[in-house]
Formats: structure tokens, sequence, C-alpha cells
């Protein structure tokens, strides 16, 4: 199944797969919308809505006999460490919602994607319903899942990612047409996609879509160096999504590292003067210049007749409970100051790549 769009009923496909296989699920499920009567314009143009069948339940309880059946076969699917995603509006996600939990999942967050161009209240009689939800969970609170925070925070100019994404719906260039008609009612826009499989899960991951629709999940997991696979009930959307990513080209493997995430091994200040990057008796610097502080041998720094560690007197400077010294102090080389914490980056680079210390 892997790297394929699977045709059959997902159900049926997921009882096939192994336990414990998956590393990241995202599903799109029917939404149950109950939408009977055509929709119309003021302008008596037709709605486009989600009419298809795949979306009709005979009732709520039928339509929670189902989520539990496709969420049982997909916690049994997911490894102890992964983590699903579920997408809903207000017509299902809360019932959804509940069913995870009965089943064991372990909710981390849930994200609200802010339609930037909602489709507008036609008749006027309620808001414009211009969002939908996202559950994010794991298997269990103790769960280790992939969550790269700081390639997320880097995503959003260095401020924590938040859990409200403002993102346009598929329109124009990305929204695949057959014969001048939409190929698939509910195609998700790729952003969306990119935003989840990029947060949470590594390249070569395999990602599970059970309801793949026009494949936006296996493309972009495609894209992003993941494996997939994708199960739908419908030969049609099956054959738009293999069409679709036949185009894909994946990006360069190197691109796709998480450079930003590898922790630095902790190397303290004692280290750098025993390898004679920092010498005994030489000033640290603030950036201003306007402290300075002379390096003991004991590897303490002495400032204004106080001793301590390079992070005790930035504290004591600062009039802060804590900071971080790296950052802080500077040391001066030709005329000019350089951060320790870069001369703690050329130790570690030095030491792990057994390179000679300059
Ligand atoms: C909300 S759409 C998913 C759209 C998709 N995320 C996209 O971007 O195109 C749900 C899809 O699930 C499929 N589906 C519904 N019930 C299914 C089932 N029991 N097994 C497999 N696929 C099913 C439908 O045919 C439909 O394409």
């Amino acid at each position: 199944m892997i790297n394929q769009i699977v045709l059959g009923d997902c159900v049926e496909s997921l009882k096939k797969m192994p336990d414990k296989s998956v590393d990241l699920i995202f599903a799109d499920p029917p939404y149950n919308l109950q939408l009977k009567a055509e929709l119309y314009r003021p302008d008596q143009t037709k709605v486009e809505g989600v009419f298809d069948e795949w979306d009709k339940f005979e009732s709520i309880q039928v339509y929670d006999q189902f989520s539990e059946s496709w969420l049982k076969e997909c916690f049994r699917v997911l490894k102890d460490n992964g983590s699903i995603w579920v997408i809903g509006s207000y017509h299902n996600i809360f019932r959804v919602g509940a069913v995870m939990q009965n089943l064991g999942f372990w909710i981390l967050n849930d994200i609200i994607w802010m339609k930037t161009n909602p489709m507008p209240n036609f008749k006027g009689t309620r808001f414009t319903n211009a969002h939908e939800t996202l559950i994010w969970a794991c298997k269990n609170k103790d769960a280790k899942y992939t969550f790269h925070y700081k390639s997320l925070k880097n995503f959003n100019d260095d401020l924590q990612m938040r859990s409200d994404w403002h993102i346009p719906i598929c329109t124009g260039e990305e929204r695949i047409k057959v014969n001048g008609q939409k190929a698939h009612s509910t195609q998700k826009p790729a952003e969306l996609l990119f935003r989840v499989i990029l947060s949470t899960s590594n390249p070569n991951d395999l990602v599970l879509d059970p309801f793949s629709g026009s494949g936006t999940t296996a493309a972009v997991a495609k894209k992003l160096g993941r494996q997939f696979i994708a199960l739908e009930r419908e030969e049609f959307y099956v054959k738009v999504a293999n069409e679709r990513l036949e185009k894909v080209i994946p990006i360069e493997k190197s691109l796709l590292e998480y450079k930003i995430e590898v922790k630095q091994p902790k190397v303290p200040f004692g280290n750098l003067i025993e390898s004679n990057l920092i010498k005994i008796g030489e000033f640290l610097y603030s950036k201003d210049r306007k402290q300075k502080a002379q390096v003991q041998a004991d590897t303490t720094i002495l400032w204004n007749e106080k001793v301590g560690s390079i992070h005790k007197i930035s504290c004591e400077i600062l009039n802060k409970p804590s900071n971080n010294g790296w950052k802080y102090w500077f040391v001066e080389r030709k005329n000019k100051l350089f951060c320790i914490d870069n001369l703690r980056t050329e130790y570690v680079e030095s030491f792990l790549g057994n390179k000679k210390l300059g």
C-alpha cells in the first residue's frame, strides 16, 4: 500500500494494515452536513455545496458508529509516538472529538483554520461560517509525539506558532478541475497540509490519509519527502489523485532536514578556557562595551568586585533573576566583539568534527 492511493472502503483497507505502522494520520472524513435542498445565491446562481452521496448518513447515531469504526482502526495502526489530525466543521467535529476521547486518544490541541475567503451565509440567517476545526491528538498523555517547535516558531517570525491558522480556501490554479467542474467538492488547501505534515512528522515517515479525496495529503507528503498511504472509496477521485501525484516533484532531501531543531551538546564555560578559546585574564564585554568582567583561573568572572558564573554576573548587571550568559558576553578579537556563544559553537564543531582548535 505504501505510496499508493488505495481504492476501497477505508475501514476494510485499514484492517489490512499492521499494528503501529504509521507515524502520522490526517483524516478529513465526511462531515455529515445534512444538506437537503439545493442552495441558491440572491442572484439565483446555484451554490456548489457538498451534496455528495459520500457525505450522507441515515442518522447521527449511524455517523457516530462510522466514526468509531475508522478511528478505532486508526488507533491500532498508529505508532505509540505517532499523532493524528482530524478536520471537521460544527456539524461533526464535536461528535468526532468525543469518539476520539472515548477510544483513548489524548487531545493535544485544536486548531482553528480561519478561512480568509469564506463562503457567505447566502440566506443571511446565521453568521458567516468562516472556520473549520482540526483536532490534533496522540495515543496517550505520555506519548513522545513529533513536534518541530523551533521550526514552526521560525515559520511565524520568531513568535510561537498559534492555534489560529489564517489560510484561504482552495481556489484558482490550485483547484483541480475536470471538464471545467471542480474535481472534488471539498479539496483542502495544500498550505494547510504543508503546516500539518511539516510540524508533526519527519522526512521518510509514513503518513496515512483514510479519506484521500483529491489526494491533497498524499501530494504534500510526497513533496515533503514522506511516504504515504491514501485510502479512497470513489474510483474517480483515485484517478484524480493519481494524476495529481504524477506532477509532484519531491523537495531535495538536504533541504528537508530540521537543522534548527538539532540540540547543541551541553558545553560548560570552563571547556572554552581549557581549550584556550578564551584566555585566563582576558576581559568579557557586554554588547555595548559598558560592562566588562575579567576571566579568572577558576573559570569564574570578576566584575565590580563580585565573582560568579557568566550567567550569575549577567543577572547582577541586568537585575534579573535569570539570564543566559552565553548570549550576554562578548570577547574582543582583532578589535571586534564576538559573542561567546559563537565560540561555544566553534568548540562544539571542533569537538564533534575532531578538528584542531584554532
Ligand atoms: C471530505 S472528503 C476529503 C477531501 C480531501 N481532504 C481533499 O483534499 O481532497 C472525504 C472523502 O472521503 C471519501 N470517503 C467517504 N467515505 C469513505 C469510506 N468509507 N472509505 C474511503 N473513503 C471514503 C469520499 O469519497 C471523499 O472523497
